[in-house]
This record gives structure tokens, C-alpha cells and sequence, in this order.
């Protein structure tokens, strides 16, 4: 299995250029199962997690193709459903897989999907999607780990009230009702902006659609979509991590491809933690303002709040802030599991239930450390970059999952990291 080995201390100086969303491509590359016509994507990341995405739907009866020999513009084609089915083995490996549940019961009627189980950061249940299919007339039953549903007539729109915002529900919801008859209203709809994103490649396929990125998202069912073409959104998670790669190294720079406000209330926490964050024609620049940087207390929420994917890279921020800050997981259960890990470089970090208070250290020391899950791995590389000696990260798989040329993209504006077999 590879490791990372970073040798920190370098202020990173230079230009990163920030990849298309993993968080919009999984569920766009769902939406293609949506016609039999053609859809193209840019902006496509290289990412292990669509690779997981792109087996599934080509086991279902897609035909995926780099288009033009552009690495980033691929063509789906789903003439026919040749299977109904997301099986245990790709689903355990990345829960998104559930995101074809939608698209397959209102295209073909029916849909046997693995149930995706606890994962490392917490049971992650998936009981809204269910529930929001069954309203619009989907019978559901869980036979031997999957879940079996059937729509023989076709699903028909309906009201559904979520008692809390869920991306994943919200798109799957959303895919599902374009093809139902009638209309539908998503109650208490997450609101982010790859939400957002797949409403703008469904409405270009022909779909009625109002309201995605607000709480209140209407769907008119119509009879068939069509083929479209989209570019992919610029991954802000990817974004705000290199903004915190150029503070925790003291280093400045420039990401491009990543409008400022993608970030959300994560600008508004850098800022206050003293990050200088400037905006350029395609992006912003990023440098601490005066050289400190302060204890900010954070919370993480449903978008516009705080992410939680970027929470643990946060945490590794202010593990090198002067003074103290509070930081609360309010998403998901267990999702500290970067913890032990950057107290092993020196973080002084005690958790009390959803809440880890991180005193600021002066300096982090390398060690070798073990990455947990996707957002988990990416802190380790922040503090390994400030960190003074060598950090050998194990496990890095998960990075391959989510960010795009990690290594190539850090090493290009100064890091010393190098990706060893
Ligand atoms: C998506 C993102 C993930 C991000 C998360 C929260 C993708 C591919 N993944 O995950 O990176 O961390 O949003 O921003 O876009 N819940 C239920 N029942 C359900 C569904 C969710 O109780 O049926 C709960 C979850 O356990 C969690 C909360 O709702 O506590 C939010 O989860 P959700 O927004 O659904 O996350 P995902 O879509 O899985």
C-alpha cells in the first residue's frame, strides 16, 4: 500500500488549480442513467471514488467515453438498463453508489441496491432516500442486505418533508421525481451547491426543476429527458483546504478555478482566524495576513454553514493557532478520527462528546501517522506540511478517493512529499 512521506517546513508559494467537485460528479454521473440519450461531462476529476461511480453505471448498461481525448469530458450513453442492481461490493466501497437508486426506479421501474452499512465515520443511515421514494409510491422491502424497490406503474410526485436537510436524499429525490408523474416538493431540501449543480445538468436534459440551493425544491415530472452537456462546479472543499495548506506553511497562494464564495462560512472562519483571503479573476489568493494565526471556534452545519469535510482540515489549522479553539461535529458521529493522529505530531486536542478543544501548539513534530477516511488524510497532510521533520502518512488510498493529484499539485508550489510504493 503507498505512503506519503512529507518533510514540512516549507511555505508553500505558487498557483494550484482547483479540480470539478467529486461531491457533483458522483451524482451527475447517476443522472446520465437518467435517458437513453447521451450526456457529456467536463471538468470530470480523476478521482478513485468516480472511477467506483463510472464501474457501477457501466455495469448497469453505460457506455462511458473519453470524449476528444480531453482527460476531463467524458460521454455516458445508457441506451438500455442492461441491470437494476448496485452490488455489496461497490456500494461498502463508496456509499454514493445509492445515489442510483433514484434514476433506475423512475427510469426502469425498479432497483436492488446493497445497503451501504456503518462506515468509519459513523452508521450513516439511509432512511430518507426510503422513505421519499416510498411517498412517491415505491414499494420497498430489505431482503438479505438490499434494498428491493419496485415502481411497476411508474412513480407518481409527492410532498416530502425531511426532518433534517441530507445531500445525498435530496439528490436522489430529486433525480427520481423528474421522471414521475406529476409534481413533487422537496420540504427542508438540503441546499448545497452541488445540489444546485445537478439541478442545472437536469434542466438542461429537460427537466422542471425550481428551487434547488433553497429549502423548498419543486419538481414537474415530464415524460422523458434528454441528452445535455454540463461542466462540472469547482470543488470548494478542495478549495478551502488549499486556502489552509497556504496558512498552516505560512506560504501564499493563488487557487484558481474556485470562486471565493464556494467556501461559504469557511471564509468567513479563515478571515477571523487570520487567513487573508483576496479575490482574483477566477479565484482568490491565500496568505496569513499577519503572520498569526487565532483560535477561531467552529461548528460544522448544513450548507451555507460550516462543511464538515473540511472540519478536520480546520482542526489542523488551529493546532498551530495562538490560544485556543472549540470544534463541533454536528453532521456526523465520530468523525474525529484524525484526533490521535495529529496528537501524534504534537496537537494538543482533548474530545468531550462532539466537541474537541484544540490548544495551539508553537510547532508540530513529523511521526508516522495512519490516515482514517477521505477528509481525515487531507488534515494529516496540512499539519505533516507545517510539521517540522518527516510525517509518513499510511493508508493513503483514502486520498485518492477525493483529491485530485494531491501529491503532484502540493509539490508544484514547494512541498517535499513524495508518494513511495
Ligand atoms: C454528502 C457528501 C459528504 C458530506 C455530507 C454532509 C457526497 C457524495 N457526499 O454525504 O462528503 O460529508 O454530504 O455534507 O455528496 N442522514 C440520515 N438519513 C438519511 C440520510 C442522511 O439520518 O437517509 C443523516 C446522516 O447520517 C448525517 C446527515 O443526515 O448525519 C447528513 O448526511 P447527508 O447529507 O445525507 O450526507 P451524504 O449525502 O451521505
Amino acid at each position: 500500500m503507498d505512503r506519503l512521506l512529507i518533510t514540512g517546513g516549507v511555505p508553500l508559494e505558487g498557483t494550484v488549480w482547483v479540480s470539478g467537485a467529486k461531491n457533483a460528479a458522483l451524482p451527475l454521473i447517476a443522472a446520465s442513467l437518467l435517458t437513453d440519450r447521451p450526456v457529456e461531462l467536463d471538468q470530470v476529476p480523476e478521482l478513485v471514488d468516480v472511477t467506483s461511480m463510472l464501474r457501477l453505471v457501466q455495469r448497469i448498461g453505460t457506455s462511458a467515453t473519453h470524449v476528444g481525448g480531453a482527460p476531463g469530458r467524458i460521454r455516458l450513453h445508457t441506451p438500455e438498463l442492461l441491470s437494476h442492481e448496485a452490488p455489496y461490493d461497490l456500494v461498502r466501497k463508496m456509499r454514493a453508489s445509492v445515489l442510483v437508486l433514484g434514476p433506475l426506479l423512475a427510469r426502469a421501474g425498479r432497483a436492488r441496491v446493497s445497503l451501504p452499512g456503518g462506515c468509519a465515520i459513523g452508521p450513516r443511515p439511509i432512511d430518507l432516500h426510503l422513505k421519499g421514494l416510498e411517498r412517491m409510491g415505491a414499494r420497498i422491502e430489505l431482503v438479505d442486505g438490499y434494498v428491493e424497490a419496485r415502481a411497476p406503474e411508474g412513480l407518481r410526485g409527492a410532498e416530502i418533508e425531511f426532518p433534517q436537510p441530507s445531500v445525498g436524499a435530496t439528490e436522489n429525490l430529486m433525480m427520481a421525481a423528474t421522471l414521475a408523474r406529476g409534481s413533487s416538493r422537496i420540504v427542508g431540501a438540503a441546499r448545497e451547491p452541488e445540489i444546485v449543480d445537478l439541478s442545472l445538468l437536469l434542466r438542461s436534459m429537460g427537466a422542471r426543476i425550481e428551487g434547488a440551493g433553497t429549502s423548498v425544491i419543486e419538481i414537474e415530472g415530464v415524460a422523458r429527458l434528454d441528452g445535455a452537456r454540463h461542466s462540472i462546479m469547482p470543488d470548494r472543499i478542495e478549495a478551502g483546504t488549499y486556502a489552509m495548506a497556504a496558512a498552516i506553511t505560512g506560504g501564499r497562494l493563488e487557487v484558481r478555478n474556485a470562486p471565493l464564495e464556494l467556501l461559504g462560512a469557511a471564509r468567513e472562519k479563515l478571515v477571523e482566524a487570520g487567513v487573508e483571503l483576496v479575490e482574483t479573476a477566477d479565484g482568490f489568493l491565500a496568505r496569513r495576513a499577519n503572520g498569526i494565526l487565532e483560535g477561531v471556534d467552529v461548528m460544522t452545519r448544513p450548507y451555507p454553514g460550516f462543511a464538515t469535510d473540511l472540519q478536520a482540515q480546520f482542526m489542523a489549522l488551529m493546532s498551530v493557532a495562538r490560544g485556543a479553539a472549540m470544534v463541533t461535529e454536528t453532521i456526523f458521529e465520530n468523525r474525529f478520527m484524525h484526533v490521535p493522529e495529529l496528537v501524534r505530531l504534537g496537537a494538543r486536542i482533548t474530545v468531550h462528546g462532539g466537541s474537541a478543544l484544540v490548544r495551539g501548539v508553537e510547532r508540530l513534530k513529523g511521526a508516522p501517522v495512519m490516515a482514517t477516511d477521505l477528509r481525515a488524510s487531507v488534515s494529516l497532510v496540512l499539519a505533516a506540511l507545517a510539521a517540522e521533520g518527516r510525517t509518513e502518512i499510511n493508508r493513503i488510498y483514502h486520498l485518492d478517493r477525493g483529491y485530485e493529484h494531491l501529491e503532484k499539485k502540493l509539490a508544484a508550489v514547494g512541498a517535499r512529499i513524495e508518494r513511495v510504493p
